[in-house]
């Protein structure tokens, strides 16, 4: 999913605010808070979205963990430390909306999403839709992904851009183990549409005209509402083992169905969090194995021994048993996590570190920085997927490591992430050595959501 920094975020696209959402205060009543306004009209907000993890580091070096910036003309607070993780994702005191916080950013496109929902509203669908993670549904979804790769990598290898094809393939898996339909030209009509629609929600024009990228992403939404509207009526009359299904026959706590234009409107938001969160961590991950040799030698060994040979499925009863890989993905995500930040707007007045905060404030906090702070990670830019043993686990603060975010709103397809990342490495590692190209070092592009500029030079030696 797109992920700005917060108030950037919070300003992108303020005239989409809905009129209930709380007022945001003058920006006179920051002036407590220190930090920067940057430059007239612009703000700080090109530095912000040239170097996020940069910018922000300077700004705690300079203000403290809590600093005012300003971008689209508006100011906000950014809140750094695994202390303020706790305080804004567990959010005790319901103080933080996620609506007006991703709603400037997401609302155009994908409206009404789960993460675009709060408190009470939030929980109902939240409760509704888990359904579609349960054991059972999880177990078809392995099935069908396992396929989906093993079938896609029978093209690999040789010289390849590694963010490209693991993009291409993540997609075509969602057509089949979210929606569950085939390879073909229908399935590459929907991608088109869904690509579309995300390219356009970080674009720079926020109105549709024709021949943006918001004209082209309206139109894609349009397209995936008329299909999916059409879909949910299908796969109630004949579910089948996909996700969609799942969230067609699923019920509110009274027993009803979900009204059928919101299972579109989750579905689509769903597959846009699932999409590019996937292939940037999957892209991280491999690029680290690709630069550590005698962890892919690790991780490859593991997924013999968990399947008993080379290029097997791999069991959804044994995902479990990828301890190495889990770990080494948790190290990926620490290392550059896909949602470095993420936005809120203070529904309430309210105090942390030793700062008055008032109500209507973009609010502000970054797992990248903490994940990167020589606080809780020693040598933070070493990838060491040993940091996370169950040992060293216990003994950090729990808020130290959050690229799932945490509280209400955590990640609802976290242990999918978890299963297609095993799987991936499962496929791959058993059937290739993973190098870079020579002289191949990608320059990462931190916005809207880590990629290498590159695609990741990377050369797949099929295994003997
Ligand atoms: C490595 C992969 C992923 C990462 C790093 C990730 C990260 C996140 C984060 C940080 C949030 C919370 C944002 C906030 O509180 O502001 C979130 C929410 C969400 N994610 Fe993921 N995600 C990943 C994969 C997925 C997948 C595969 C799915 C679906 C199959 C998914 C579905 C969702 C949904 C539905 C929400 C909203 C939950 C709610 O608000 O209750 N995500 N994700």
């Amino acid at each position: 999913m797109a992920s700005l920094a917060p108030d950037v975020a919070a300003n992108l696209h303020t005239e989409s605010a809905n009129p209930h959402w709380v007022r945001l205060g003058g920006d006179h009543k920051l002036d407590h808070i220190p930090g920067e306004d940057g430059w007239p009209v612009l703000g700080t907000t090109l530095m912000q979205l040239a170097d996020p993890l940069g910018f922000q580091k300077r700004m705690v070096d300079v203000y403290g963990p809590v600093f005012r910036t300003r971008s689209f003309g508006r100011r906000g607070v950014n809140l750094i430390g695994a202390e303020a993780n706790e305080l804004v994702l567990f959010d005790r005191d319901k103080l933080f909306s996620n609506e007006q916080g991703w709603g400037p950013v997401l609302n155009l496109l994908f409206p009404r999403g789960l993460m675009l929902m709060d408190f009470d509203a939030h929980r109902v669908d939240r409760r509704a839709l888990s359904i579609a993670f349960k054991p059972e549904p999880m177990r078809a979804y392995c099935s069908v992904l396992n396929t989906g790769i093993a079938s896609a990598l029978s093209q690999w290898g040789g010289d390849m851009r590694f963010y490209d094809a693991i993009k291409a393939l993540t997609l075509d898996t969602a057509a089949s183990s979210f929606l569950g339909l085939p390879l073909g030209p229908e399935a590459d009509r929907l991608n088109k549409a869904f690509v579309d629609m995300v390219q356009a929600s970080v674009g720079v024009v926020r109105k549709p005209l024709p021949f943006t990228k918001m004209g082209r992403g309206v139109a894609g939404r349009r397209l995936m509402v008329e299909y999916f509207g059409r879909l949910v009526r299908e796969r109630r009359a004949s579910p089948g083992q996909d996700m969609f299904s799942q969230f067609a026959l699923a019920t509110r706590e009274d027993g009803t169905l979900l009204p059928e234009d919101v299972v579109v409107d989750h579905m689509i938001f769903l597959m846009m969090a699932a999409h590019d969160t996937i292939t940037s961590s999957a892209t991280v991950l491999f690029w680290q194995l690709a630069k550590n040799p005698a962890w892919q030698e690790r991780l490859r060994a593991e997924a013999r021994a968990v399947t008993g040979g080379d290029a097997l499925p791999l069991a959804y009863d044994d995902l479990g048993r990828m301890e190495l890989t889990e770990m080494a993905f948790k190290e990926a995500l620490r290392f550059m996590p896909p949602v470095p930040n993420m936005p809120r707007r203070a529904l309430r007045d309210f105090r942390f570190g030793g700062y008055d905060i008032p109500a209507g404030t973009p609010i502000g906090i970054s797992p990248a920085a903490v994940h990167a702070d020589p606080a809780h990670w020693d040598a933070p830019h070493v990838f060491d997927p040993l940091r996370f043993t169950p040992e060293k686990v216990a003994r950090r603060h729990k808020y130290a490591w959050v690229p799932f975010g945490g509280g209400a709103h955590m990640c609802l397809g976290l242990h999918f992430a978890y299963m297609q990342v095993k799987l991936l490495a499962n496929h791959i590692l058993t059937r290739f050595e993973v190098a870079m190209q020579p002289g191949a070092e990608p320059q990462w592009q931190a916005w809207p959501i880590p990629k290498p500029r590159d695609g990741l030079k990377v050369t797949l030696r099929p295994l003997q």
